[in-house]
């Protein structure tokens, strides 16, 4: 079996220390890994598979000794490395939203649109982590009836934000028992014992920059430009786990048992919903975990065609590190490097 040569951009963050645990779980066919992070980590000595690892500075000679360039930095380094790992011969794929919508890059969820690989050009993007669970229910149930609408409300852990927005819940929930004095600086507001309707700033439209990724990224995915979908993004105090409340309202009737048979055999989710043992999805039983958990599936009693849910999905895992390992996996499934 051939195996690659991969480097990890951002491996001491919250994605990237997952996206290493998970390359060592499914056995990735990997020949050489090389670590990069800012400057002030260059140096630190990480440990991949009994081996030490030594960050490293992300050099020219790195990005053309791999085969793939996994970017968890931010949009600003993503827009300085991601060009020109592809220039050099490998292909990025990349967590920010830097070039998400960029017509030439595909934006890639395997489970639903690997076909969509086939077109890079060296680069590929991830999906938003609240973006990446809601396109892989809305796949499976547009197979059943064409959706017109999608209302989704979404409740973000703060791992979102970051491994420093994790940090600072600590801080502040060990500052609310102490009784001392609350710092900020991550989040908007105090995120301890509080929920807050916004992820990132606030655009025209009013809908924040979180929302919108969401709408525009659900409608390139699912290649519907006419979906109608409105989100509303908002940050939890909780650790892991993304939770979405989410509404569709369908061209016709679609029965419930329809909607969890099709649910039920789909790659990457699990349906969790026994309402009489109180049952369903949250953050505490999708944390660690691959799949996509899906429960309080109901008829919408204000529509003839629509349907609730709830979903809860790991955002460090399928919403981050998981979904960029898929995408290599199928590159290389593909034979497309
Ligand atoms: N967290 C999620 O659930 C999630 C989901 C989907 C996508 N994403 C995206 O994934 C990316 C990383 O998110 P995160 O949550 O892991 O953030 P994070 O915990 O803050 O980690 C950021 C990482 O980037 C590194 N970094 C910072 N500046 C750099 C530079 N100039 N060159 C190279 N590396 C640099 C940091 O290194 P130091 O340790 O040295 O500072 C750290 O390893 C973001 O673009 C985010 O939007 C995150």
């Amino acid at each position: 079996m051939d195996r690659f040569n991969l480097a990890v951009i951002g491996a001491t963050g919250a994605v990237g220390e997952i996206f290493l645990s998970i390359l060592e779980e499914r056995n990735f066919p990997l020949n050489k890994l090389r670590l990069c992070a800012s400057e002030r980590s260059l140096g630190k000595k990480i440990k991949f598979a009994n081996e030490d690892h030594y960050i490293e500075p992300v050099t020219n000679e790195l990005l053309s000794d791999c085969d793939f360039v996994f970017i968890s930095a931010s949009s600003e380094v993503s827009l300085d490395i991601a060009p020109r790992a592809a220039k050099l011969g490998s292909i990025a794929i990349d967590d920010s939203s830097a070039f998400r919508m960029n017509k030439t890059v595909p934006l890639v969820v395997p489970e639903v649109n690997s076909k969509d690989l086939d077109q890079h050009k060296g680069i590929v993007s991830i999906p938003n982590c609240s973006t990446t669970p809601l396109t892989m229910v809305l796949h499976e149930l547009g197979k059943l009836a064409k959706i017109n609408r999608v209302i989704v409300d979404t409740f973000q852990s703060v791992s979102g934000a970051g491994a420093g927005a994790v940090f600072e819940l600590d801080s502040q929930n060990h500052a609310m028992y102490e009784n001392s004095e609350i710092q900020t600086s991550i989040h908007p507001h105090r995120i301890a014992f509080n929920v807050i309707p916004q992820i990132d700033d606030f655009t025209e439209s009013g809908y924040t920059n979180e929302e919108m990724k969401m709408i525009n990224e659900t409608k390139k995915i699912l290649h519907r430009p006419d979906l109608n979908i409105s989100a509303t993004c908002v940050r939890v105090p909780v650790k892991i786990g993304h939770s979405e409340a989410v509404h569709i309202e369908f061209e016709q009737n679609i029965d419930i048992e329809s909607a969890y048979s099709a649910l039920s055999n789909a790659p990457g989710i699990t349906l969790l919903d026994d309402t009489e043992k109180n049952h369903y999805p949250m953050p505490i039983n999708c944390e660690h975990k691959d799949d996509v958990m899906v429960g309080r599936l109901r008829k919408d009693v204000s529509l003839p065609n629509g349907i609730v849910l709830w979903l809860s999905c790991d955002n460090l895992r399928k919403g981050a590190a998981l979904n960029a390992i898929q995408i290599a996996e199928s590159i290389i499934e593909k034979r497309l490097i």
